[in-house]
């Protein structure tokens, strides 16, 4: 095994995002486009990732705090892309067998395409990353001789209309001997069109050495997709979570239209999942064999068991749904919450940090907070868990086979034994015996003779 350094260019500034913050750190899926360049470079386990800063650095540097495995390194002024990688070949980066470039504003690239550039450059190659695109304007040119063989990248300010009429690009993503391009950079000029040391410029400097310059292409071309401005953010998450639509369907996911999900993280289904449109999955999520999501539900690290319906507008969030169970349409399903098997959970129901047993069921307008339900439970419309005093949050405990009518409030810490029935309206406030009726004692009026108030008469 080689050891591999990987620098991470993110110096440029971005001006045409029109924000402030710094472009890198604009989300695709959810998460910063830096942070999907370093797990990809992660995956390849480097033994050090350098990160170029320059402009609004410090928030770049902030927003990975974290991340004690990075080495960040200014670049100030900035003097061209050679001039930035050489900023990262000191230290433990300058003694490694391979370094390869990334960008921070190219976030998905494919591990399998830098792999292969890697894995050839561990051969004593310069490995370069070209493609042949329909729109070559404003990117460095591959200039090849006559037997196929590349010669040099020319820069679009730099060509002349010949080369311009090139398609084959330079993507800026290479695998080089590190102790190459530590030979390399220094001997960069910029006597060029912009003023800058073009770490293209190597490329030339291998082949009048007579090394081995060999080219790979991505599989796809999104793989290379930069960003610059917001339509191509946008443009790009979309094409990104149409990837991750098409991989759901291959795995046997119903969408029922791949153009409006979004995935945000992770998704992992089992076989013949149904998904509605505009739905929104965030952190980790896993939906087990033949459930089935409806429209506009929005789901963050949740785990749903096989054959649960999720109905819609519903959201869960860090919560574990077992089997066969039904949830929603208009429910919310707060942090820490467990739900057993065939639990139903209905119309605008809120449930946070609860446990509920098989086969229990709160159909309406309910609060059920800090509470464990235990099986067979039914709770009724209205029913409130009264778990905050203003300053500490109080349990409440339903045990097994209960029955609470509506409009029922708890008044926690309080519990109710198994099988017992609480009537409608009822405000318990002490703990109810097992297999008994508790009620509030209450009096109904009947008065006669009462005028109901009127309205005033129209003129
Ligand atoms: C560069 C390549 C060009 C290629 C194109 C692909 C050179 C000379 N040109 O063009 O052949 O087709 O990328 O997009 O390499 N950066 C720094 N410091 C700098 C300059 C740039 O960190 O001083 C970073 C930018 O943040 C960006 C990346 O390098 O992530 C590329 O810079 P950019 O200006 O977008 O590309 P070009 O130089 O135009
Ligand atoms: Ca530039």
């Amino acid at each position: 095994m080689q050891s591999l350094s990987v620098v991470i260019l993110a110096a440029g500034q971005g001006k045409r995002m029109k924000s402030a913050l710094p472009k890198v750190l604009h989300d695709v899926a959810g998460k910063p486009m830096l942070s999907h360049v370093i797990d990809r470079a992660n995956a390849l386990s480097p033994q050090i990732i350098t990160i170029v800063y320059g402009h609004a650095g410090e928030a770049v540097r902030a927003a990975f705090a974290h991340n004690n495995t990075l080495t960040w390194t200014e670049q100030s002024p900035q003097l061209g892309t050679g001039h930035a990688v050489l900023q990262a070949m000191s230290g433990a980066a300058r003694t490694t067998d391979v370094t390869l470039v990334l960008y921070g504003d190219v976030p998905l690239v494919s591990v399998a395409t830098l792999k292969t550039l890697v894995d050839d450059a561990a051969t004593n190659k310069l490995a370069w990353l070209t493609m042949n695109v329909s729109n070559p304007k404003g990117l460095g040119r591959i200039v090849r001789d006559t037997n196929g063989r590349v010669r040099e990248i020319v820069e679009d300010k730099d060509a002349n209309d010949e080369q311009r009429k090139i398609t084959e690009i330079n993507t800026g993503f290479l695998a080089c001997p590190t102790a190459w391009l530590a030979r390399w950079l220094p001997m960069l000029g910029r006597n060029n069109a912009q003023g800058e040391y073009y770490l293209t410029d190597i490329l030339k400097l291998a082949v009048d050495e007579g090394l081995t310059v060999d080219t790979h292409s991505p599989q796809h071309e999104w793989e290379i997709t930069g960003v610059n401005s917001r339509d191509q953010l946008a443009a790009l998450e979309r094409t990104y979570q149409m990837e991750i639509a098409k991989n759901l369907m291959e795995a046997g996911v119903t969408l029922r239209d791949p153009s409006r999900i979004d995935v945000r993280g992770t998704l992992v289904c089992g076989e013949d999942v149904v998904i509605d449109i505009n739905c929104i999955f965030e952190g980790s999520v896993a939906l087990g064999q033949g459930v089935l999501i409806g429209a506009q539900c929005i789901l963050r690290d949740c785990q749903i068991g096989e054959g649960t319906r999720i109905l819609p507008f519903t959201m869960i969030d860090s919560a574990t749904i077992g089997m066969n169970a039904r949830i929603g349409p208009y429910a919310r399903i707060r942090p820490g919450s467990t739900l057993a098997d065939d639990v139903h959970i209905g119309n605008f129901v809120e449930v946070k940090a609860s446990a509920i047993g098989d086969g229990s069921k709160a159909n309406h307008l309910s609060y059920i907070g800090d509470t464990t339900v235990g099986k067979n439970v039914n709770v009724g419309a209205g029913t409130i868990t009264c778990n905050y005093d203003g300053a500490n949050k109080h349990r409440t405990v339903i045990e097994d086979n209960v029955h609470i009518g509506s409009d029922v409030q708890l008044v926690a810490p309080v519990t109710v034994h198994a099988g017992a029935t609480v009537a409608a309206g009822t405000t318990i406030w002490k703990d109810v015996p097992a297999n008994t009726l508790a009620l509030n004692e209450k009096t109904q009026l009947a008065k006669t003779g009462w005028q109901r108030p009127k309205k005033p008469e129209k003129k």
